[in-house]
């Protein structure tokens, strides 16, 4: 495809959120964030293995498959990319059609993921958790259906950066550490953040760290601020709620 053909097809199927480099064609040239996403990919690429051969990778929230063709460019044996959005799939098509690239994108949700009956050995879960109302009950989907070994999550964080150590168990009567800025927080977004209604949910770094672990995701590297690769662990509750509790969670 000539380049004139693809600036058409790229403009035809814009608005883009991933910038990519398609034959010399950006996608997204003016991004708020800039080269986005490969200036956040620069700074934990070296986080993932390099050779990716045999190995399945899942990208959840996979939008125009940036990260998607990455994984397959390090020579994984398959590629699913699933994204909730036929617009950004479309993309995504066309994208990895251009680097020709064998990657198959799917319209799926992340709460829907038991449907695939099946675990990839790398799972990526990057900027989606922030645009679920039900932001945990993704996370706990992942690991019991989908995630084999690892998880590469990411992030928007807003709050503290600090993380207070928090015990154990607290009586009732204590509640000062609920206003320590490190004790893990969500902050709900009733309207619109950025000017984006898909913006939920949004955690602070403890947060983060605290759902990813109660999850059963056991933080393993935090090579930038918002990523974090995370290897498939037991879960350290039972899922769902029992009030009162009664005896040990398993
Ligand atoms: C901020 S973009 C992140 C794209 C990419 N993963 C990245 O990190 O650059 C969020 C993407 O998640 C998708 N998304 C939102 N809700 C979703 C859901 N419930 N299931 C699957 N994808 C979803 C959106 O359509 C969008 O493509």
């Amino acid at each position: 495809m000539s380049s004139t053909e693809i600036a058409a097809r790229v403009q035809a199927l814009g608005p883009w959120f991933h910038n990519l480099d398609l034959n010399g064609v950006a996608t997204a040239p003016s991004h708020f964030l800039g080269d986005y996403p490969a200036v956040k990919w620069r700074r934990f690429a070296d986080a993932i293995p390099r050779d990716l051969a045999c190995k399945s990778v899942l990208d959840i929230g996979c939008n125009a498959g940036f990260y998607a063709m990455q994984m397959k460019e390090r020579g994984a044996a398959r590629v699913l990319g699933l994204d909730s959005d036929e617009e950004y799939l479309a993309q995504a098509r066309f994208a990895a059609e251009v680097n020709e690239l064998d990657i198959e994108f799917r319209r799926m949700s992340v709460y829907d993921v038991g449907a695939l009956g099946e675990r990839f050995d790398i799972v990526l879960f990057m900027g989606v958790f922030y645009h679920l109302r039900h932001p945990l009950l993704a996370l706990d989907l992942i690991h019991e259906h989908v995630a084999g070994d690892l998880l590469v999550f990411q992030s928007m964080q807003r709050g503290s950066r600090d993380v207070c150590s928090v015990k154990e168990n607290y009586d009732f009567w204590t509640t000062d550490m609920f206003d320590h800025a490190g004790y893990p927080k969500m902050h709900f977004v009733e309207h619109k953040y950025a000017d984006d209604w898909t913006n939920w949910w949004i955690p602070n770094r403890a947060g983060v760290e605290a759902m990813l672990r109660s999850a059963g995701f056991t933080i393993a590297v935090h090579p930038e601020e918002e990523v974090y690769i995370c290897r498939r662990d037991a879960r350290p509750y039972a899922a769902g709620p029992v009030y009162p509790s009664r005896g040990e969670a398993s």
